[in-house]
Parts: structure tokens; sequence; C-alpha cells
């Protein structure tokens, strides 16, 4: 991937192996004073720091976090770059926040100049939050999705983007047609699908701003390419729901309209699905098609409270995103607080190993990744997260109370924002350094965290 000698990076080492409400202890491995072993951005070896310093020869450099916790980069399995200066806008649910505020929003991507801003500054925000790999929307512009694999190249993150197809049930100045969309989309899969680390998801917006024509193209395309993503939308907003029907009336409901053209498989993650019904669930099961719970945006948006739990019975996969900007966050940690309360307010629990495991292996495995990235199994790629247990006065204080490591990482989820990542590594390099503005190579033989 990248020429780099052997590097050890001493710290609390924490990754997930499975799902630790089915396996409890065994899903895991966690090292008090661990290391971990990274070589030409793969990792070579992780474990207790005495036996793995042991087994090395004394000259290979350590660097050493104290008081810090390691994880692998967290993984966001749906957002919105062109989005970013979209969060935060006042007072309406989905359709009128769309109309409103998004759409205006997005037709500033057809200067490839603003967009190639605007994916700089998200890459960077995502990388400050430890994020280090996610399945992004793009806008209608072919040259959006450009700007960002550009961008994105450059920092050699992992990255799932798409270029939206929307030809109607929008302002003219968004929409494209079946056939330029599907044109557009073909030329992006060829340029950019498997290009270093960069991936294509093909991105029909959501039902409402798709012609079956163009629904059709979509399907097309996955047929043509069955390695690639799709993306979309689905059962966010009660309103939108009965638009959906409204629009197509002889569908069994919401699933069956993507699913008549083919966009449903283990690549598909759509992004919501709080309302749907048992059949959909049955579908989602049956497809190996997985959910994208937003749990900042569901609450900011007021669509609803997706049941996770429900969702769990049913069998059909699932994992955790910020979907800014419909999201009020790019922290995973903070999406995690959120997705906790919401899991709270259905009368059920989420716990902090099982929200790590989301937010790192579990969302890897939606997204048919895990033997790249998600953990720090032998040969995959370096991507990691410092988290600092004393990022702030109260996480100090609130830490030092903490006796297991239980309480501790559910103390970092919900008070842990981008203050809590001390640094993020991409393919064993420093993509950011909270502390020295200027990220780059850590020193090396040098203790770089706070005592
Ligand atoms: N449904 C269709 N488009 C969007 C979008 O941009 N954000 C959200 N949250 N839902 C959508
Ligand atoms: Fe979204």
């Amino acid at each position: 991937m990248n020429a780099q000698s052997p590097t050890v990076y001493r710290a609390a080492i924490l990754h997930f192996l499975s799902d630790p409400d089915v396996d409890g202890e065994n899903a895991y491995q966690f090292f008090e004073d661990g290391a971990l072993l990274i070589e030409n951005g793969r990792v070579l070896q992780v474990g207790e720091a005495e036996a793995v310093l042991a087994s090395l020869s004394s000259d290979i450099p350590v660097v050493e976090y104290k008081n810090h916790l390691i994880i692998p980069g967290m993984i966001d399995t749906h957002i919105h770059f062109p989005q970013v200066e979209v969060i935060a806008s006042y007072g309406e649910q989905l359709l009128d926040w769309l109309n409103n505020y998004t759409f205006p929003a997005e037709r500033q991507f057809e200067d490839k100049e603003y967009a190639s801003n605007i994916a700089n500054f998200f890459l960077d925000e995502l990388l400050k939050n430890g994020t280090t790999t996610a399945l992004v929307f793009g806008t209608v512009h072919k040259q959006s999705v450009e700007a960002f694999f550009e961008a994105s190249e450059q920092r050699n993150t992992r990255m799932i983007c798409g270029k939206v197809m929307m030809n109607r049930n929008a302002p003219e100045f968004l929409c494209d047609t079946p056939e330029s969309s599907y044109q557009d989309s073909k030329e992006l899969i060829e340029a950019w699908h498997n290009k270093g680390r960069q991936l294509y998801a093909v991105t029909p917006r959501f039902a409402i701003t798709s012609t079956e024509e163009q629904l059709q193209k979509a399907g097309q395309l996955m047929e043509e390419y069955p390695d690639v993503y799709m993306q979309t939308h689905i059962s966010e907003n009660k309103d939108e729901v009965a638009f959906v029907q409204e629009l197509f009336p002889d569908s069994k409901d919401y699933l069956d309209v993507y699913d008549q053209f083919g966009l449903l498989g283990k690549r598909s993650v759509f992004a919501h699905g709080i309302h749907l019904t048992p059949r959909e669930h049955q579908r989602f099961r049956e497809t190996g098609s997985s959910v994208s719970f937003c749990p900042t945006s569901n609450l900011f948006l007021g669509s609803g409270l997706l049941d996770i739990k429900e969702l769990e019975e049913e069998q059909v996969a699932y994992s955790v995103a910020t979907d800014v900007g419909g999201g009020t966050s790019f922290s995973m940690l903070q999406t995690l607080n959120e997705a906790y309360k919401v899991t709270q307010l259905n009368g059920n629990k989420l716990s902090a190993l099982k929200s790590l495991y989301l937010a790192t292996l579990g969302n890897a495995k939606t997204l048919q990744l895990e033997d790249k990235i998600g953990s720090f199994k032998e040969g995959n790629e370096a991507d990691f997260a410092v988290l600092d247990f004393n990022s702030t006065p109260l996480m100090s204080l609130k830490q030092s109370k903490c006796k297991t490591l239980a309480e501790k990482l559910f103390a970092m989820i919900i008070l842990g924002d981008d203050r809590a990542v001390r640094a993020t590594y991409v393919a064993g390099n420093c993509v950011h350094d909270r502390d020295n503005s200027s990220a780059s190579q850590t020193n090396q033989n040098k203790e770089v965290g706070a005592a």
C-alpha cells in the first residue's frame, strides 16, 4: 500500500472479533498495555506490549500514547458530504427540510472548485473525529464525486461515494435524466471503483426523486457491476412513506419499489428504515440488505425512533451512521450516545461494547469490508483512532471514577466527541494530530500522550 518501516503503537488497545451480544468476552480483545505493530500500511501484530516488544528487534520505533485507547478507525455508513453547511438548519421535517435547505445548498456543487473545497473540509472533519471510512452521498453533479474521490485519494482514505441519481420532485437545477445518470455513474465507476482505496456506490436519492425509468437504470448498473455498492434512503418519515405509496401504487410497500428494480443485496445500504413492515424486514433478511441507523438525524428531523432490538429479532442487518447534514454531529461517539438514548426510549439497552463493535467491525461487516478494515486482524489496513481518557476535565473526572472497562467505554461514548480523538491514522500514516495542528508523522521513540 505504502512504503513504511515497522512501527509499534503502544497504548490500551481494543478491537472486536465478533458481536459482543452474541459471543460475550470472546468477542473482543482488550490489552490494557497493548502494542500494535504496523508496516507498509498494514497490521502485522497486536497483543500485550511486553510480548509484542519481546518478539521484535529493539531498534523498531515505539510511539507511546499514555492513558489513551487505540481502536480501529470508525466507520460511518451514511453521510452526505455536500450537506456540511446544512447541519443545524432550524425547524423542518424531512420533505420541507430537503426543499428549503438541502436542495439549494446542493446546487452549489455544480462548481467543481466549490465541491473540492467542501470535500477537503469534510474529510478533515471526519478524520478529526476518528472516522476513517464512510459511505458518502455526493450531489447530482458528476464533478462533485470526482472532487470527493480526488480529495480522498490524496489522503489515502478508504471511502465509498456515489453520484446522486434524481430526476423528479426536485428543482430542475438538481435533476438529471435516466440516461445521463446512467452514463455519469458508469463513467465514475470505470474511473474510480477500486482505484486505490476508493469504491463506488450507485446512489438513487430515494424513491420520491426517481422515476421508474431511472430506478431501472440504477438496477442495470448493479447488474453490470455486481461488486459496486447501492445506497439510498427508506422509510425515514411518515409523509415520505405515504408519498411513495402514491407514486408507486402497484408496489407492495416502500422496499418493494427498490426490489422491483434489483436494488437489494449484501452491498445495499438503506438509510433510516424506521417505519418498515414485517414483509419489508423479511425482504431485508432474505437479500442481506442492511439498514443504516442515524440517531442524531432521526431525532433532529423528528423522524422517529428506530427499534434496533426489533431489527435483531427480525435478523435484519444494521449499522450506525451520522447522516450529516440531517444528522447533527460528525462524531461517531456522539452518534452512539444518541443511539443509546433512542434505544432507551424504546425500552431497551445498548451496551458500550456493542456500540463500539457497531462503529468498527459491525459497520465493516455491513459494507462487506471486514477483511480490510474494522479490526486489527493481521493483514488488515492500518486505520486507527487514538482516544484520550483525559480529553476534558469532566471526562478526566468521570474516568477516574470508572472501575470497569465497560464503565470507561460508556463514559467515553457519552462524554466524547472530536476532543476525545487525540490522533487518527490512515494506512499507518498520522492524518490528524489534535495537539499538533500540522498533522504528520508522530515523533518516533517519544511518548506523545499526556501523562
Ligand atoms: N431522503 C432523501 N434525501 C435525503 C437527505 O438528503 N437526507 C435525509 N436525511 N433523508 C433524505
Ligand atoms: Fe441521508
